[in-house]
């Protein structure tokens, strides 16, 4: 299956499947005629992963980062740019970037920047990443006073998404994909009852399809991207408190499915919509096997505070949220409704 990011003359092909991963060589070929190397990012234990079969055997030079989001850090990005310098690395070059979603976000910003920019192919290797992370051009590394903060719009010139690499993915890891799926499910607005019928390689097909419209739609988050956002308010959140706590207690679309189970509260008690609405996420979440409970050891007033700091909020407590006309971003909306509803959710009164 194939899904085109459509961006007149920076438009790219999305293909998912399994095996796509051996497309490689030949987009090199029909993307970047002119390379002399591919730089590989990947990480040490993904590169002993059977599925890293899929290398070109020259012309090629692996750069390994840390795993995971310690991989996302402006240190690392100066010693792999070094790394780069010391390799001649030309603006005909290209990067690939093969692993989860803090993988590719870093690729995609050391593609970004080096040299102003070369061209990137994306093999996403984790659902979050397939579904979301690699898809649309967003890269970046993370500060210590948050994620995400510097980085960077540059599309890559393909993505390829192959299921084979998901079978070695932790249940959590699998889960915590699923979550982004159950967003995009609900933003398409699509029957709970259909789930259990429908493929894992259907529900990355249907969840990049919307992201390949919204972006070619709105590529630099004017408008409509933000909707992907859904769910995100309070899962970055309590993303960001977790982290405080421990590195793994929360994974992204974990938070993200309990973000969505609470964003349908809210726009019910902003009366925005009747409780069917609610009921279907519920269901939506439960057919998943994904939970929106709230880790208890969080605190409402905390996590009330970090909403009001997230990057995208613009200074007040801004969600996407369902309504009568569909999804949109609402903004300015009381502290005092948000605490009420998440207090309700959290069954604190
Ligand atoms: N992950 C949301 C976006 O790419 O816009």
């Amino acid at each position: 299956m194939k899904v085109e990011v459509a961006l007149a003359g920076r438009s790219y092909d999305v293909s998912i499947g399994a095996g796509v991963r051996h497309q490689l060589h030949s987009v090199l070929e029909e993307r970047c005629p002119d390379y002399q190397l591919c730089v590989i990012v990947t990480s040490p234990s993904l590169l002993e992963e059977p599925w890293f079969d899929f290398v070109p055997e020259q012309n090629v030079h692996f750069v390994e980062v840390p795993e995971g989001e310690d991989a996302k850090r402006l240190e690392v990005l100066e010693s792999v740019c070094e790394e780069l310098a010391a390799l001649n690395v030309s603006r005909s070059d290209v990067i690939v970037g093969v692993g989860g979603g803090a993988i590719t976000d870093f690729a995609g910003f050391v593609a970004a920047v080096y040299l102003r920019g070369l061209r990137l192919i994306q093999v996403p290797t984790t659902l979050v990443g397939q579904v979301d992370a690699a898809i649309g051009g967003k890269t970046a590394v993370n500060l210590s006073s948050g994620k995400n903060l510097v980085g960077a719009f540059h599309q890559p010139v393909a993505v390829l998404c192959d299921d084979e690499t998901l079978a070695t993915l932790d249940l959590r890891d699998r889960h915590s994909g699923l979550g982004e799926v159950a967003k995009c499910w609900l933003l398409e607005g699509r029957d709970a009852s259909e789930i259990p019928s429908t493929s894992l390689e259907q529900l990355i097909h249907l969840s990049v399809a919307l992201k390949a419209r919204i972006v070619s739609a709105d590529e630099f988050e004017g408008g409509q991207r933000a909707l992907l956002n859904y769910g995100h308010t309070l899962a970055h959140a309590i993303e960001a408190l977790s982290l405080r706590r421990s590195r793994d207690e929360l994974r992204h679309g974990e938070a993200v499915a309990i973000g969505l189970g609470f964003a349908a509260r809210l726009a019910y008690a902003l009366d925005r919509v009747d409780h069917s609405v609610v009921a279907n996420h519920d269901d939506v979440l439960s057919r998943f096997g994904l939970s929106s409970a709230v880790p208890k050891e969080l605190v409402t007033a905390d996590i009330v505070a970090a909403m009001g700091h997230d990057k995208k909020a613009r200074h007040d407590l801004t969600f996407v949220l369902a309504g009568p006309s569909g999804f949109e971003t609402v903004t300015g909306i009381d502290e005092r409704d948000v605490t009420d509803a998440l207090e309700e959710f959290r069954g604190e009164k």
